[in-house]
């Protein structure tokens, strides 16, 4: 049966499946093997030259892996996938793939700050330069920074912390206009809620660590490649790829071998094992945390104590209109909230919670909360963080599949010890809902 034909449930559990491979059990097979014996002469130097695509070395590609690659190059509706050992590996690989000493790229400023550092600090140093964009869905916004050297347009899907929505559509026209291609991590969304490929963007990127595995037992990352940008239109821009012989797997492929394959962000069977075990339930689970992350905010907005929510779902949202457009499904379950009394309303929150885990971990089915303020974002400098609109009394939370009854008595608890902080302050802040800094 083909894959294409499946609904998004079924192929969760059954695409990328090799029966055969499988020898009668259902389950993946862990292949714990670093390396992969020839049948002969010719076949070592046939897989070596790439005119035979089987197993050579776990590095290049391996049993397990390859079936989950071929799942989520399904799911997300692409053309071929690549895993990796995390987010952050997924990423280097994609972007290292399109960008050489000298290139520039356009991303969107409001990214996961490990993306960012990633970006500013490391790519800096290999000469690749980059402009952050403010408002991302302003397709002008991303025209104007375009150079001749732009080779890439950056963003995620949902934004992290605050829920702004990527228009996908608009964006992957700008980006086509200028002759590159839209590189968006999709990892708060997952490809139940949105697939950026059928939305225009060319290459996929996720930590699996998060809603794809859900049980926050393993890291992981994935490039998938849609295979529809033409890199043969300008073989010069392109040199590193070999489109001549690869045709419209020269990118995958070229970021396996060359990318992937050199630095070695090899992810362990066995977590890609654990990764297939989280895929095969995402839809129920994504269902879940989406409808209880909607009850979840609309509670918090109405909470004296709290200043603002930025959640996507939400009728007050900026984002709001992109959202309903693009994610018929659900708008995900990481959002941030801000309350009144600062950073010390918000430790006093954090510090009262039973139920939630107080971690820089997201997409876990358990609920989860961090500060960023004082941690992923500790090391900015005060404008920086008012740029990105992280403020002393934003919390940044996941939500769990669990009873969402529970998860509000847990918030509850929460807000009234953080209300108790907030009365001993001088002067509340501000209410300010929704503010999306714009640099
Ligand atoms: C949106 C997003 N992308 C990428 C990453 C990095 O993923 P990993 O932790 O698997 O390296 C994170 C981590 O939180 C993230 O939130």
């Amino acid at each position: 049966m083909s894959s294409d034909t499946l609904g998004f449930a079924t192929a969760q559990i059954h695409a990328g499946q090799d029966r055969g491979a499988a020898h009668g059990t259902r389950v993946i097979p862990i292949h714990l093997a670093s390396g992969f014996a020839f049948d002969d002469f010719d076949q070592a130097r046939d897989r070596f030259s790439g005119d035979d695509v089987g197993f050579s070395y776990t590095r290049m590609g391996n049993p397990t892996a390859s079936a989950v690659e071929r799942k989520l190059a399904t799911l997300e509706g692409g053309r071929e996938a690549l895993l990796v050992g995390s987010g952050q590996a997924a990423l280097t690989v994609a972007m290292l793939g399109l960008l050489r000493a000298g290139d520039h790229f356009v991303s969107a400023r409001h990214i996961y700050e490990g993306s960012r550092g990633l970006f500013r600090e490391n790519f800096a140093g290999f000469g690749i330069q980059v402009d952050f964009v403010d408002d991302i869905d302003d397709p002008d916004a991303w025209h104007r920074l375009v150079r001749p050297e732009t080779r890439v347009f950056f963003a995620e899907s949902i934004a992290n912390p605050r829920n702004q929505v990527l228009d996908v559509p608009a964006i992957a026209a700008v980006a086509h206009e200028a002759g590159v291609p839209l590189v968006v991590d999709n990892t708060f969304a997952t490809p139940y809620l949105h697939r950026p490929l059928e939305w225009g963007a060319d290459v996929v990127v996720h930590s699996t660590s998060k809603f794809l595995s859900g049980h926050g037992a393993a890291l992981g990352g994935a490039v998938i490649d849609a295979g529809t940008f033409d890199f043969s239109t300008d073989p010069e821009r392109w040199q590193q790829l070999d489109h001549a012989r690869h045709g419209n797997r020269a990118y995958l492929t070229y970021i396996r071998n060359t990318i992937a394959g050199r630095l070695g962000p090899t992810i362990a069977p066995f977590n890609a094992f654990l990764l297939q075990q989280g895929i095969e339930t995402l839809s129920l689970r994504v269902e879940r945390h989406s409808s209880n992350a909607s009850a979840v905010a609309c509670w918090l907005e109405k909470q004296p104590e709290v200043a603002s929510v930025d959640y996507a779902g939400l009728a007050s949202s900026p984002s709001r209109a992109v959202a309903e457009r693009l994610y018929p499904r659900g708008n995900g379950s990481v959002f941030a909230f801000t309350v009144h009394g600062g950073e010390r309303a918000a430790a006093a929150l954090i510090e009262r919670l039973e139920l939630f885990s107080h971690m820089s971990h997201l997409g876990d089915v358990r609920s989860l909360i961090l500060h960023p303020a004082t941690t992923s974002h500790a090391r900015l400098s005060e404008v920086e963080r008012q740029q990105l609109g992280v403020t002393p009394g934003m919390l940044r939370i996941s939500i769990g599949i669990e009873d969402v009854a529970d998860l509000i008595r847990d918030l509850r608890r929460g807000l009234d010890a953080a209300a108790t902080v907030a009365d001993c302050e001088p002067m509340r802040q501000p209410a300010r809902r929704h503010a999306i800094a714009r640099g």
